[in-house]
């Protein structure tokens, strides 16, 4: 029984899950999600490119590690995979759990996870009657919101499904709250209502933690976060062009990370999560904030190398080479005394308020290769493929 690696595209997070497996002398297949046919009839099932089939190949695979990108292919591959009688990492279960921020939320909710005040209202902003008349629901669905939520301390709009950061915005009056419950789309991914959130105050960084777990051993929460930290928005993710850090985490904010695993996981023996969170930091800050952007600034400049290396175009042809100069490239701005400061600064602040963390997010296929691992310090390819071992020595 081998482990297999399904994907869509092949990006540098495939590409260092595939060195990686090299390094750990872990055989590993691969299957393509994208232009295959999937065939299945009273006669059994096929798997086929135009140019090859890989059904012989899924059949004698034990487990796949789901890396579709967009979440509903995502929960499909895992389905149709698991009817196939492989073992996923991670499990459509968890895959289910993780595409929805509500769902989410509310089991971490359930199991006692601190979570910022969160509202669901299960009502588009706009309906359309059988003749094509439009009923305006905003400001109704702003009046609950705003009987639950203090518009004056910022009411955030997300989203169920969204990610990079995408229609997560921010209204601190009436008239910002009602325009943006109208600028909502119901979709596909997002099928209905409004889901909305205190606005946590959280200075200038928030929190990406992995936890793991493989079978037979207890998850683990790794013990460095990345913080994603900046003020050039009020979203801190990454994909908006915020820098990156290391951030040791307190014991107590571990436990709470694997408690969010287990949370989500319920029995499944392995797994691999990225959750975000943020600290309540309020006015409790260490440093003033024009003290600290001076401090950005130049860690920003240090981190410019970094930055011209993840945009070289040879990444995808000449992959060692080009991860060899962004492991160089890191390293550098790592031992900058910007980088070193803001890292001081950010460990400080986790510390003293780490009573005061929120837990938001989960993610069942986060990219890593670029920040989390050379900032935290955590190749996810390793949990992912100890983890498929894992359930495959059983
Ligand atoms: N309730 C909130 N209060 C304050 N800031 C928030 C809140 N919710 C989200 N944010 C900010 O917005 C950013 C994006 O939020 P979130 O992680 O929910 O979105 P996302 O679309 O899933 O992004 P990603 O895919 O990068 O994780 C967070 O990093 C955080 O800085
Ligand atoms: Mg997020």
């Amino acid at each position: 029984m081998s482990i297999a690696l399904l994907y869509e595209r092949s990006e540098t997070d495939e590409l260092g899950i595939k060195q990686t497996a090299e390094q750990l002398g872990i055989k590993l297949e691969f299957i393509p999600f994208r232009k295959i046919a999937l065939a299945f009839c009273k006669d059994g099932y096929s798997f086929r490119t135009k140019g090859k089939d890989y059904t012989d190949i899924i059949k004698n695979v034990g487990v796949v590690l789901n890396r579709a990108q967009s979440k509903n292919r995502r929960l499909f591959a895992s389905h149709i995979m698991e009817t196939f009688g492989k073992k996923t990492i991670n499990p459509s279960s968890i895959e289910f759990e993780c595409y929805s921020k509500l769902r989410t939320m509310l089991h971490f909710w359930a199991w006692g996870v601190p979570i910022p005040k969160t509202v669901y209202v299960p009502c588009d902003a706009v309906d359309i009657t059988r003749d094509g008349r439009e009923i305006h629901n905003e400001p109704d669905i702003a009046d609950l919101l705003q009987d639950e939520l203090a518009l004056d301390e910022g009411i955030v709009v997300k989203p169920d499904a969204g990610t990079h950061g995408k229609g997560i915005i921010l209204a601190k009056n009436r008239e910002e709250l009602v325009a943006n419950i109208q600028a909502t789309k119901s979709s596909i991914t997002n099928p209905v209502g409004i889901l909305a959130q205190e606005l946590v105050k959280k200075w200038f960084y928030d929190l990406r933690i992995i936890v793991y777990k493989e079978k037979g051993k207890n998850p683990v929460c790794h013990p460095s976060a990345l913080a994603r930290g900046g003020f050039k928005d009020f979203r801190t993710n990454t994909y908006l062009g915020n820098l990156v850090f290391d951030a040791a985490l307190p014991v107590y904010v571990k436990e709470l990370a694997v408690k969010c695993g287990r949370a989500l996981s319920k029995d499944h023996e392995a797994y691999v999560l990225a959750l975000d969170a943020m600290i309540n930091v309020g006015d409790n800050k260490t440093l003033d904030d024009e003290a600290l952007k001076q401090e950005l600034n130049k860690a920003d400049a240090a981190f410019e190398s970094v930055k011209k290396i993840k945009k070289d175009e040879t990444k995808l042809r000449d992959f060692p080479s080009w991860n060899n100069r962004l492991e160089a490239a890191f390293q550098a701005y790592k031992l900058s005394e910007p980088y070193l400061r803001v890292k001081g600064i950010i460990e400080d602040s986790i510390e003293k308020n780490k009573t005061n963390v929120v837990f938001h997010e989960a993610n069942s296929c986060p990219e890593f290769w670029e920040h989390t691992r050379l900032t935290a310090g955590i190749n996810v390819a390793v949990p992912l493929l100890k983890g498929a071992e894992s359930l495959i020595q059983s």
